[in-house]
């Protein structure tokens, strides 16, 4: 009851298991197990039939499965949560248990690389889900692409990778004449920064790989909507297409939330010393991070969430040639792609994440060639400094 009124620190941190048993545990025990035990065929008949809630079969659900949801849900402020085996799996399992062949989605044209893939080529072209590709910041746009038959807008904000920003209130309002749902990918700002759903949102999802996690060992998601939605995601989608989160990946999971807001604190803090030091740089062409006044959308940005985030992009000058030199010459950030480690890391979204998004696609979205992507680690700021400074004379 204590915990009610605590804060994000506290409640990512305390709250705390209940599962049965006489043995109590700080840290929530990994039931590895494929299957659970019935006491009788009529309690397995009652299980199956949706008369007594308990395990069956881990695909359906797990124990320590039960505890990230539970915790997930509180901190991202929805009534109830699914956790999968990735962000994808959140991201398909949304869609497949909102949408079906004939139905419309409205999608920002800026999307993480794989979901721009989902949408338009596995939901488009094997589905018959049409997907119409907007700038949803202009809320014009997203009124003049809605049709009878549209069922959903979806959106990253900010967007992977050029933090562009979506006003959700203004969505949601749109959406809310026509009976549409929103769905936001919330992984760029984690429920510590920004509640989309407390901003009238119906569903949430997450890579939990990124921020959640915050280590770079597990591969996760999770999906934040009522109880109903929920319901029908794990039951009528999931179980049966199978994009289960593990039990082991859950404790680790539940593990990062523990530190999240510790986390996104430095994140935050780092991410905005660079921005400004990489605004001022001679070598700089142009540098994309929300919490400086040069943002277009800054004021949004105060506006919709408590913090601008951990990741800053920018474009270097001499375009590709010097981009490479820059990424080849880091020492201490990592070249990898991901986000929301400890380690800092540096990607290259034309030839990575976004490699499969057609050219004309990208540059559309303003993924060009000279384009980089920062995700700012929590190691100490001076030494991520030294390295990029002394990365971008070579450049
Ligand atoms: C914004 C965003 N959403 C979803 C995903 C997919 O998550 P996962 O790699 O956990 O499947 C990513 C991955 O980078 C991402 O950046």
């Amino acid at each position: 009851m204590y915990l009610k009124d605590a804060g994000f620190s506290t409640k990512s941190i305390h709250i705390r298991h209940r599962l049965p048993s006489d043995i109590k545990t700080i840290v929530t025990p990994i039931y590895q197990t494929s299957t659970f035990l019935f006491n009788s065929v009529e309690e397995g008949a009652e299980l199956f039939a949706g008369k007594k809630e308990g395990y069956i079969y881990t695909r359906l659900g797990n124990p320590t499965q039960t505890v990230l949801e539970d915790k997930i849900a509180i901190l991202e402020e929805g009534e109830a949560a699914l956790a999968t085996a990735s962000g994808m799996a959140a991201i398909a399992t949304t869609i497949f248990t909102l949408c079906r062949t004939g139905d419309h989605i409205v999608a920002d044209e800026t999307l993480y690389g794989c979901t721009h893939t989902l949408f338009s080529h596995i939901l488009t072209e094997r589905l018959g889900i049409e997907v119409t590709f907007i700038d949803a910041s202009d809320l014009n746009n997203l009124k003049a692409a809605i049709r009878g038959n549209t069922k959903l807008i979806y959106f990253e904000t900010p967007a992977n990778p050029t933090l562009k920003l979506i006003d959700i209130r203004g969505c949601v309002e749109v959406a809310k004449k026509w009976g549409i749902k929103v769905v936001v990918d919330n992984t760029f700002m984690t429920p510590y920064l920004q509640n989309p759903l407390k901003l009238g949102v119906d569903v949430v999802v997450h890579s939990a790989t990124k921020y959640l996690c915050g280590h770079g060992d597990t591969i996760a998601g999770v999906i934040i909507g009522d109880k109903e939605f929920i319901k029908r995601a794990r039951l009528e989608v999931l179980k049966d297409t199978g994009g289960i989160i593990s039990p082991f990946n859950s404790l680790f999971i539940l593990r990062g939330l523990t530190t999240l807001a510790l986390r996104m604190e430095k994140h935050c803090e780092n991410a905005m010393a660079v921005a400004q030091l990489l605004e001022g740089h001679p070598k700089i062409e142009k540098v994309i991070y929300p919490g400086l006044p040069s943002h277009r959308q800054h004021q949004l940005a105060k506006e919709q969430a408590r913090g601008f985030g951990g990741m800053v992009t920018f474009v270097v000058k001499g375009g590709l040639e010097s981009a490479i030199k820059l990424m080849n010459s880091v020492q201490l950030c990592v070249l990898a792609v991901s986000l929301g480690n400890v380690e800092t890391l540096i990607e290259h979204p034309a030839t990575m994440t976004h490699a499969h998004v057609s050219e004309e696609e990208r540059l559309a979205a303003g993924i060009t060639d000279g384009l980089i992507r920062l995700s700012l680690g929590i190691e100490d700021l001076k030494d991520i400094i030294r390295d990029l400074e002394q990365a971008l004379e070579k450049c």
